[in-house]
C-alpha cells in the first residue's frame, strides 16, 4: 500500500468519529474502495477516474458499484473486461478495522490482469454469493478458509489463473456451491473426497491442471452434476461400473486426457441427458459398449488415442447402434489399436 493510500485511510478514519455509525459505515466502504482502487491500478491499467474523492459522497455510482439497502452498503462489484493490471488486494477482514466491503454478494473481476494472491480474508465477505475472478494472472494457493465461511457462495469461476497447491478440503463445506471452475491453472496433489459433499453441485470443471491420484469415489454421489470436466490432468483409475445410475442430469464428461483404464461401462448408455462424451488419450481398452446407441441426446463421442478394440463383428456392432443418435455430429475414434 502506498503511503498516500496510507494517509488517506487515516484522514477517512478521523472523518467517522464525527459522522453517525451508519454515515461510518458507508465511509468505510467509500475507503474500502479507494483502497482496492490504489492497489488495482497500476501504469497503463484502466484508469477508473469516476473512482475519487471529490466524489467519494456518491460511491454508490462508482462504475461497477451496486449498493443496497437503507445503508447504502456496497453489495455488488463487477469490473470485468476493465484492464486491471495491479494487484488484487479486496480489502475485507475484521468489520471493525479499516476498510472492509463485508457485505459484499458478487464479485466480477474477470477477465482483467490482476496479479498477487487472493486473501484469506475474503472468507470475511460472508454473504458472498459470486467470485469471478477467472482469466486474470493471480498465483499463490487458494486459501482453505474461504472453504470455513462462505455458506452461501454458488459461483466459484476461478479458471485461467497461475494457482498452484492443492484444492483445499474445506471447499467441501461450501455447501450452496451449484458451480466451481478451478481449470487451466497448476493445482496439483488429489482431488478431495469431501468435494463429493457439496450436494448441490450441477458444473465441476478441474481440468488442465496437475490434478493426480484417482478421482474420490464420493464425487459420483453428486447427483446434480450436469457438466464434469477432469481433462488433462494426470489421474488414473476406472470408470465406476454403475456410473449410469449415478448423474441422472449429466451432460457433458471430459476426461480426455489423463491415465484412465478400463472399459467403457455398460451402463454409460443410461445417462440419457448426455450431449458430450470425450474419452480421447487414455487406455481405455475392450469394445466399445453397443448400448451406446441409446443415447438419444449425444452430439459429441470422442473415443481416439485409447487401447478400445473392435477387430470383428461383435467390436464393431456399436457403430451400427449409433446410426440411432440422430443428434451426433462429431464421432472420432481414431488411433486406437
Ligand atoms: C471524479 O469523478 C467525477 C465523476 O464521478 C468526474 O466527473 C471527475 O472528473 C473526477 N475527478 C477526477 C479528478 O478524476
Ligand atoms: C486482509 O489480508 C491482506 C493480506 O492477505 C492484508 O494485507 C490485509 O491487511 C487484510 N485486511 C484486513 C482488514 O484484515
Ligand atoms: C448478509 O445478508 C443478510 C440478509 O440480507 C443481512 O442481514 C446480513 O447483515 C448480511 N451479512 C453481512 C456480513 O453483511
Ligand atoms: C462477469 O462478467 C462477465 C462479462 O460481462 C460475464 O460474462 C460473467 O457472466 C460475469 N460473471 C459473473 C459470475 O457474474
Ligand atoms: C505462471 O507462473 C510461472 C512461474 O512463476 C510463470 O513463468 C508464468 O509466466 C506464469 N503465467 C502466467 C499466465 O502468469
Ligand atoms: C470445513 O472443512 C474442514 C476440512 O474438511 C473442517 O475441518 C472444518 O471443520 C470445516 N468447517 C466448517 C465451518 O464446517
Ligand atoms: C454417497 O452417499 C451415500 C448416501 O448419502 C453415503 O452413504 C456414501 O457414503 C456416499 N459415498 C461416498 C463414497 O461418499
Ligand atoms: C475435452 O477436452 C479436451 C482437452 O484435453 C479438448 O481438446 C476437447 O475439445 C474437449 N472435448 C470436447 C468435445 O469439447
Ligand atoms: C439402465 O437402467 C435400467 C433402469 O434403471 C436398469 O434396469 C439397467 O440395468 C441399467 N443398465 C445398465 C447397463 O446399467
Ligand atoms: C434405437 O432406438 C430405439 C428407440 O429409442 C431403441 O428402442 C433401440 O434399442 C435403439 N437401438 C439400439 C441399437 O440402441
Amino acid at each position: 500500500m502506498s503511503m498516500s493510500t496510507v494517509s488517506l485511510l487515516l484522514l477517512l478514519s478521523i472523518s467517522l468519529s464525527i459522522s453517525s455509525i451508519a454515515g461510518a459505515e458507508a465511509d468505510n466502504d467509500a475507503a474500502a474502495l479507494l483502497e482496492f482502487k490504489a492497489a488495482a491500478v497500476s501504469d497503463g491499467g484502466y484508469a477508473l477516474t469516476s473512482w475519487n474523492v471529490s466524489s467519494a459522497i456518491g460511491f454508490c455510482s462508482w462504475e461497477g458499484v451496486t449498493c443496497e439497502g437503507k445503508l447504502q452498503r456496497v453489495v455488488a462489484l463487477s469490473l470485468p473486461f476493465h484492464k486491471l493490471n495491479g494487484v488484487y488486494r479486496c480489502h475485507t477482514g475484521n468489520p471493525r478495522q479499516s476498510a472492509v466491503l463485508y457485505r459484499l454478494e458478487t464479485l466480477n473481476l474477470s477477465n482483467n490482469a490482476f496479479s498477487g494472491e487472493i486473501p484469506a480474508n475474503l472468507s470475511s465477505c460472508t454473504n458472498l454469493t459470486t467470485m469471478g475472478l477467472q482469466s486474470n494472472q493471480l498465483r499463490g494457493c487458494l486459501p482453505p478458509e474461504l472453504g470455513d465461511k462462505l455458506t452461501h457462495l454458488r459461483m466459484l469461476k476461478l479458471w485461467k489463473n497461475n494457482l498452484t497447491g492443492a484444492i483445499p478440503v474445506s471447499l467441501g463445506n461450501l455447501s450452496s456451491l451449484t458451480y466451481v471452475s478451478l481449470a487451466f491453472n497448476r493445482f496439483e496433489g488429489t482431488i478431495p473426497p469431501s468435494l463429493g459433499d457439496i450436494t448441490g453441485l450441477r458444473h465441476l470443471d478441474l481440468a488442465y491442471n496437475h490434478l493426480s491420484g484417482e478421482p474420490p469415489h464420493s464425487l459420483y454421489n453428486l447427483s446434480s452434476l450436469e457438466a464434469f470436466q477432469l481433462q488433462d490432468n494426470m489421474l488414473h483409475g476406472e470408470i465406476p461400473s454403475d456410473i449410469g445410475s449415478r448423474f441422472p442430469a449429466l451432460r457433458i464428461i471430459n476426461l480426455s486426457f489423463n491415465q484412465f483404464t478400463g472399459s467403457i461401462p455398460e451402463s454409460v448408455s443410461n445417462l440419457t441427458a448426455l450431449k458430450l462424451l470425450d474419452l480421447a488419450g487414455n487406455r481405455f481398452s475392450g469394445y466399445v459398449p453397443r448400448t451406446m446407441g441409446r443415447l438419444a441426446a449425444l452430439e459429441t463421442l470422442v473415443l481416439s488415442e485409447n487401447r478400445l478394440q473392435a477387430d470383428d463383428k461383435e467390436g464393431w456392432e456399436f457403430i451400427t447402434a449409433l446410426s440411432n443418435c440422430s443428434q451426433l455430429k462429431i464421432l472420432l475414434i481414431n488411433n486406437n489399436i
